[in-house]
């Protein structure tokens, strides 16, 4: 019978589903269901989804709702507004009030006389809009007084309180200094670590907004709260350097309950609250944690706990931060990994590998006897007589100690320090150990996957993959270099060349928007971008020579001109115009420091050059010397300083000037195009010996002068060809750095060498991307020779095995072998062009974009090629089949126009270029 039901329901369901239009996926401010932002106007967002080909949005009508006690929702509605806009739309409904939950739906009209139902509802809540809406909640903190040089036992928090029945909704307003992980009734409040995140903390400090409806109980209730030293005062950046925000952990805490009867009431962080100390006897995000399970209070975060011998806590009236909701996904444990196997040290050591670098802790079971101490150390690599190479590490202890309590089996894992590792030594483990007993938990910002990226070539797809985990362990509440040795920092010129990269493997847009916040809040009033944000090392406060080295160099190009490239990026990548205008003023500012930054009139005077020569002295207010510069970082042959600065320079006014015409502030777009030009006429004279010949006559300078367009057009040909030689004659290994290498590939395909672009991308000996894979590498090294190919290793002071950088090039695997790349901002017009080369028989690539999905997937059989494309709804496409000369056919027959194709050309290489509309196409060669 019910066989029967279906089977007819399968024969009906085409006819019904003919003309079948909806709306999903709904986000606001690129979160779904976000609770507790602070944005007045959030960008809302949505996607199509039509079995229809060349399906566009006309019109689209949203209606919002605000919760209340009643069941019955009021919806007030846009009304149909005529457009195809479904992507980051501002909300401008009736303004959104503070602590107040929202309901909101879509639907929408397309080209082929479609309404869709409404969506599903998406939720958002506003949080506590003003300072005001914390009260009564003050600020509390623990009365003893503590040793400042050093982590120190956590304070943990409780509150005893009682609540009434039927309990409507439930919301904790929560944030400290340093690091708080809260509790109710026993049960952890949310899944977010290293909560509140990382701000420069006295400009502005994130709360987070939590659903306690179903943790809470008519009756006697606890609320916990423990808090340790995090980025706030724990051990930051390589001087070692502790208290860099504070020197005193702090907590405030609000709890809303609101009842069915329409009644109300709050629970605050006040003076009635308790403080004590457990197990948690040190906890530092470099060093590790001690626990000394001996200490546990058990229960204490429960309401029959009897906490006779817990202090009052103390009033913390110097905490007076803006607070302000946080914007981005949390930090969550988001993958387990299986240990591989049990190795033995040089001294019998055991260590696990967990067969991938990684960035989380171990969880492990363990039973043994009281007071028995288990240590792990983490690292990324061994050394060569299989023990930890822990020298990379510099001072990170990268140290976890668990003392036990008793007989029992206890699953232990960390509160308050994250670990980069490949593996760990387990010292002292009671009885035998068995990998059954242990997982890896990878923790990370969680941004949801966006890229795929799969060929018929196992190094590449290794390769991709190890982009991916370099981005995890790097991507945790800030965009750090590297997640294991003492730095983890913020720094700009790593995210500069990894953002479009990252943004096709997860969607970053709240990610990076939040750093961009945190970039843009520590620009000098000079308008100079720290080397890192947030900028720890801006607030340094043992002032030695080295220290103040970073008061006196606070930027330098490459790496401050994140703040126009990344707000650049976010809009091609996410058509997200409003991190332009938000950031417009921080860009201007820093092109206009760059400007001031270029030679001052003493400093060509001093040259001797320039007294003859009118036409140099001229050109030296376009050229950035005698300045601070990282140059093309870590490249074998470096680019000289005035080189890197001038094109930086040049590129951050093009793109100001860019941004300009977006934004119609026309003046300012005139001013910056013709300073551009001026540059790169100056940098023309200054750097070239002929048309198209560079007076550094290596592959980063070639590279950096041909992907920022600072030769004439004329001339590029040349300069290219230059490139090509100086490659090819390196047997197709590159010898670039952090600047120039990103660029490499797309600088080759570009001007014609294909061929070489994938030679190099496939190039497994040393320096190359594909060579740490054959070292066995998990993820992407901070040095092309981080161990070398006689085994040793790079320089012991800085030799990170999980840097994204160089992880740039998935770009260029994403965009040139899946052939995906945005043709109007946030991909609203995509272009298709996968350029197959090198050993790859088949691809198959696809990114999850802000209108829906884009598919490419080619295979080559024999000399067929054969192509499965989609195309999202409310998108068209540019295909670009990449065989001249080929006739081609669409479900084995001859191609023509319609059914989504809405023109067949011919490009200046003979190749088939098709507009094509939304849908699901299969072409083919004969
Ligand atoms: C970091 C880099 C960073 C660099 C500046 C290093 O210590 O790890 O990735 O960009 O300093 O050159």
């Amino acid at each position: 019978m019910k066989l029967r039901y279906l089977l007819i329901l399968s024969f009906v369901w085409p006819l019904l589903a003919f003309a079948d239009l909806s709306v999903n996926d709904l986000t606001a401010d690129h979160l779904r269901d976000p609770l507790g932002i602070d944005n007045l106007q959030p960008l809302l967002s949505w996607k199509l989804q039509s079995n229809m080909p060349s399906t566009m949005q006309t019109a689209y009508e949203i209606r919002v709702a605000k919760e209340g006690q009643s069941s019955s929702l009021e919806w007030l509605s846009t009304g149909r507004i005529a457009g195809d806009e479904s992507i980051n739309i501002g909300y401008s409904g009736p303004a959104l009030q503070s602590g107040r939950h929202y309901q909101w739906q879509v639907r929408v009209w397309d080209n082929h006389a479609n309404v869709s139902d409404w969506s599903p509802s998406a939720h958002l809540e506003m949080g506590l809009l003003a300072h005001a809406d914390w009260g009564p909640a003050q600020w509390i903190t623990y009365p003893w007084s503590e040793d400042k040089n050093q982590s120190q036992p956590s304070p943990f928090f409780r509150k005893k309180f009682p609540i009434k029945n039927n309990v409507l909704r439930a919301r904790l307003y929560i944030t400290a200094l340093g690091l708080y992980e809260a509790s109710v009734n026993g049960q952890r409040v949310g899944d977010a670590y290293f909560t509140p995140g990382w701000t420069s903390y006295d400009k502005r400090l994130q709360y987070q907004v939590y659903d306690v409806t179903p943790l809470l109980r008519a009756g006697n209730n606890a609320l916990g709260a423990i808090l340790a030293d995090g980025w706030y005062r724990g051990n930051l950046t390589w001087f070692n350097q502790r208290n860099l925000y504070g020197d005193q952990l702090a907590l405030l805490a609000k709890l809303v309950v609101e009842y069915r009867d329409g009644s109300s009431e709050i629970i605050a962080s006040d003076p009635s609250w308790q403080v004590s100390t457990a197990e948690i006897r040190s906890a530092d995000i470099y060093n590790g944690e001690l626990q000394d399970l001996r200490l546990r209070k058990m229960h204490w975060d429960e309401p029959g706990f009897s906490a006779s011998d817990w202090g009052p806590v103390k009033i913390f009236a110097d905490a007076t931060p803006p607070l302000v909701a946080s914007t981005a996904q949390p930090v969550r444990e988001l993958e387990i990994v299986k240990p591989i196997k049990l190795l033995h040290g040089p001294n019998g050591e055991s260590i696990l590998d967990m067969g991938q670098n990684m960035v989380g802790w171990l969880r492990f079971k363990a039973k043994g006897q009281t007071g028995q101490q288990i240590r792990l150390f983490h690292a990324e690599v061994l050394d060569q007589n299989g023990a930890l190479y822990r020298k990379a590490l510099r001072s990170a202890q990268q140290q976890m100690e668990y003392i036990l309590p008793d007989a029992q089996e206890h699953t232990l894992q960390p509160h308050f320090s994250f670990q980069g590792f490949r593996y760990v030594q387990v010292d002292n483990y009671p009885g035998a150990l068995n990998l059954d007993d242990f997982e890896g938990v990878a923790v990370h910002s969680d941004l949801p996957a966006l890229g795929h990226f799969e060929t018929s070539n196992a190094m590449l797809n290794k390769l991709h993959s190890n982009i991916v985990w370099g981005q995890r362990g790097n991507f945790l509440d800030v965009p750090t270099d590297c997640p294991q040795r003492d730095e983890r920092l913020g720094w700009t010129g790593d995210i500069q060349v990894f953002t479009n990269t990252a943004a096709f493997n997860m969607d970053s847009a709240a990610f990076l928007k939040k750093w961009l916040t945190d970039l843009a809040i520590d620009q000098t009033s000079g308008g100079a971008i720290p080397f890192v944000a947030p900028n720890a090392l801006g607030r340094l406060k043992i002032k030695s020579l080295p220290t103040s080295v970073y008061a006196l160099k606070p930027s330098a190009t490459g790496w401050g001109d994140a703040i126009t490239i990344v707000p650049w990026a976010l809009y091609q990548q996410y058509g997200d115009s409003a991190a332009l205008v938000e950031f417009y003023d921080n860009m201007k500012q820093w092109v206009e420091y760059e400007r001031a930054g270029a030679s001052s009139w003493w400093m060509t005077w001093l040259n001797y050059h320039n007294w003859f020569d009118t036409q140099r002295r001229r050109d030296d207010k376009y050229i950035w010397n005698g300045k601070f510069t990282f140059g093309d970082w870590l490249a074998p042959v470096p680019v000289s300083s005035a080189f890197v600065n001038t094109i930086y320079f040049a590129n951050s006014a093009q793109l100001l000037s860019e941004t300009a015409r977006l934004l119609h502030k026309a003046d300012d777009e005139k001013v910056y195009a013709q300073l551009a030009r001026d540059i790169r006429a100056a940098f023309q004279r200054r750097f070239t010996t002929s048309p198209g010949l560079l007076e550094e006559d290596i592959q980063g300078a070639y590279v950096l002068a041909l992907q920022y367009d600072m030769l004439d057009v004329q001339s590029r040909d040349k300069a290219a060809r230059r490139l090509n030689e100086l490659v090819q004659k390196n047997g197709n290994h590159l010898a670039t750095g952090f600047l120039s290498t990103p660029h490499l590939l797309d600088a080759l395909e570009r001007f014609g060498y294909l061929n070489t672009a994938y030679a190099v991308l496939q190039q497994e000996s040393f320096p190359s991307w594909l060579y740490p894979i054959t070292k066995g590498a998990t993820t992407i090294w901070e040095r092309w020779g981080g161990i070398q190919p006689d085994g040793s290793f790079g320089d012991d002071g800085m030799n990170s095995f999980n840097h994204y950088a160089y992880g740039a090039v998935g770009e260029w695997m994403y965009g040139t072998i899946g052939g995906i790349r945005p043709l109007q901002p946030g991909y609203k017009k995509i272009s298709i062009a996968p350029r197959p080369g090198g050993d790859l028989t088949s691809a198959k690539v696809s990114l999850q974009s802000p209108y829906g999905l884009i598919g490419v997937e080619w295979h080559y059989t024999g000399s067929a090629l054969s192509m499965i494309i989609e195309i999202p709804s409310n998108t068209t496409a540019e295909l670009v089949f990449p065989i001249a000369g080929a006739s081609l056919q669409r479900d084995g027959k001859p191609l023509t126009v319609g059914d989504g194709i809405e023109r067949i050309s011919t490009n200046s290489e003979n190749k088939a270029v098709l507009d094509m509309g939304s849908g699901n196409y299969a072409f083919s060669t004969n």
